[in-house]
């Protein structure tokens, strides 16, 4: 059982993992020791904060113990095959989480590897995201089926998350994005297959109209950054911002899964406003990849 793709979980899995994961912010450290002896092997290729904290914490508050492990230090960036690092790996520990900048990558460890692989974010999805963000959305609303969400920016990994669950949990969701910069074509029809209601807009005033859920992400995120200057350009009218946010409807929230940069794809009112779940959907990361751990690593024996 793995989670590469927000798809290897269905509607009913993830409601499960939502619901567990609002017991276990109830419950904060007093989570139990289902994780008990149980190692963790974090391979990050890119940096992060949330992503990494919230695995090293969840894994210490669960019993177990997570292994950091950049993948420049591992033998696989001298050369040792993905293949040969996953089955090694499988003899040590009860589970992967790896970061990735290409999602081949993630999905070849999760091919070779006898324990769970989890995807924690590559090129093409941010499973472990989509699931605190679909916490923050049924915290803010009570309910995630019919609520109108608007994607304003990048048709990025955590777009594509959010579009396969938006499919997944029956949200109603519309991606503005600039001309070239829309989600990959086989996300929109795995999310058609899945019965999605995705619509893809040019125009951010469209998707934010009567939005009850606003969510960005940078411009320019790992990898990008040759594009940097290019990028900041073409995405200049999808700033969220007053103007935009003017356009939602009473009582909307605004997420954004950071890091965020401030006056680029979000000015400062709105990021530190009334509307912003940002903090909570940044603390539900510990939350939700709890009740992920303990579903995927608690069966889990080398
Ligand atoms: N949102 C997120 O994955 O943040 P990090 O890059 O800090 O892990
Ligand atoms: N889209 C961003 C997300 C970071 C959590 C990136 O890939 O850099």
């Amino acid at each position: 059982m793995n989670l590469v793709s927000i798809t290897d979980l269905t509607g009913e899995e993830i409601l499960e993992i939502l619901d567990r994961s609002d017991e276990l912010k109830r419950s904060r450290s007093e989570t139990g020791q289902v994780l008990a002896r149980k190692s963790l092997a974090t391979i990050f290729e890119k940096p992060s904060t949330r992503t990494r904290v919230s695995l090293e914490v969840a894994m210490t508050d669960l019993g177990g113990h997570a292994l950091h492990l950049c993948s420049s230090d591992l033998q696989l960036g001298r050369g040792e095959t993905i293949a040969d690092t996953a089955r090694v790996l499988s003899r040590f520990v009860h589970g992967i989480a790896a970061r990735v900048f290409d999602h081949a990558t993630v999905e070849e460890l999760a091919f070779h590897a006898d324990v769970p692989v989890i995807n924690s974010l590559s090129n093409r999805e941010h499973p472990c995201q989509i699931l605190a963000d679909l916490m923050t959305m049924r915290e803010s609303f009570g309910y995630l089926e019919g609520l109108k969400v608007a994607w304003i920016g990048d048709g990025n990994n955590v777009c594509n998350s959010t579009i396969l669950a938006s499919a997944l949990m029956g949200l109603d969701l519309t991606v503005a994005c600039p001309p070239g910069h829309e989600p990959d074509g086989d996300i929109l029809d795995e999310a058609d297959r899945l019965g999605g209601r995705v619509k893809v807009v040019a125009d951010p005033a469209k998707a934010a109209e009567g939005a009850e859920v606003v969510e960005t992400d940078t411009w320019v995120s790992m990898g990008d950054e040759a594009e940097a200057a290019l990028r900041e350009n073409v995405f200049e009218p999808y700033q969220v911002n007053s103007g935009l946010m003017s356009l939602v409807s009473d009582g909307a929230i605004v997420m954004h899964c950071l890091p965020a940069h401030r006056g680029q794809e979000i000015t400062d009112d709105v990021m530190d406003g009334p509307q912003s779940a940002i903090l909570d959907q940044s603390e539900n990361r510990l939350h939700t990849i709890k009740a992920v751990l303990e579903r995927f690593l608690g069966g889990s024996t080398r």
